[in-house]
């Protein structure tokens, strides 16, 4: 029955940003819409799997029938992955900020006349791809983390996977040119120990399909072993 490959599996999936506060009313950003993040979840869920989707404020709406859990911080979405282990594969789809502001204020900054600016200083947020990669106990069989860059894109992507100790790392070159930031359309290249496989531009839902069964075959060597 090729439609549930990964029944009886579940897997974790992360997405969207994440916002940082400043302050109750401000906040830290970046121009992820969750849309193949939401693309990935549905198909691990088409293919039988029990999906723990985590989610940053994304645009596009979750899809249906996974279990969802929204988070706005990446420290929060660290502790929502945390909670939704034990798990058979981990994706890490979301774009996490890489700081949080260290000072956020509890109420509105304002101006106060003086031309006096606000000084926020930033202090690192955790890596929850190369966190759940290094787990020394209830490590997924499988951890998929992206790689969003503009520059030397494969040679950032392989050395990010090494450095993470994650099993894949699917890259994309997000440079404005391309209009893959926000944008419908996908082109990845999967990154394993195997090597690395370009895959022509494709749609997100494409993108994800393809994914989630080569997510499918991986687990199911995995059960055979
Ligand atoms: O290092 P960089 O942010 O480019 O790595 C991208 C990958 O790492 C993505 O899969 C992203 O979800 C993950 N990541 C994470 N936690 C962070 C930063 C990135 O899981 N704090």
């Amino acid at each position: 029955l090729p439609a549930r490959r990964l029944g009886g599996q579940h897997v974790i999936v992360t997405s969207g940003p994440t916002h940082e506060p400043i302050d109750p009313v401000r906040y830290i950003a970046n121009r992820s819409s969750g849309a193949q993040g939401a693309a990935i979840a549905a198909a691990l869920r088409d293919l039988g799997a029990r999906v723990s989707f985590v989610t940053g404020p994304a645009e596009v709406p979750p899809p249906e029938g996974v279990e969802v859990i929204a988070v706005e911080t990446a420290r929060e979405m660290r502790e929502a992955v945390e909670a939704a282990l034990p798990a058979d594969a981990a994706v890490m789809a979301a774009a996490v900020a890489d700081w949080h502001v260290a000072n956020a204020r509890p109420g509105k900054i304002k101006k106060d006349g003086t031309g006096k600016l606000p000084e926020l200083e930033f202090a690192e947020n955790p890596d929850i791809l190369a966190w759940i990669s290094q787990l020394p106990q209830g490590r997924p069989a499988l951890v998929v983390g992206f790689a969003a860059e503009t520059d030397d894109v494969l040679e950032n992507a392989t050395r990010k996977r090494k450095r993470k100790g994650c099993d894949w790392i699917v890259a994309n070159d997000v440079s404005p040119a391309t209009g893959i930031m926000g944008g419908v359309e996908n082109a990845v290249t999967l990154i394993s120990d195997e090597g690395a496989e370009s895959w022509p531009r494709l749609s997100k839902g494409e993108v994800a399909r393809r994914l989630a069964e080569r997510i499918a075959d991986a687990l199911s060597l995995e059960g055979d072993s």
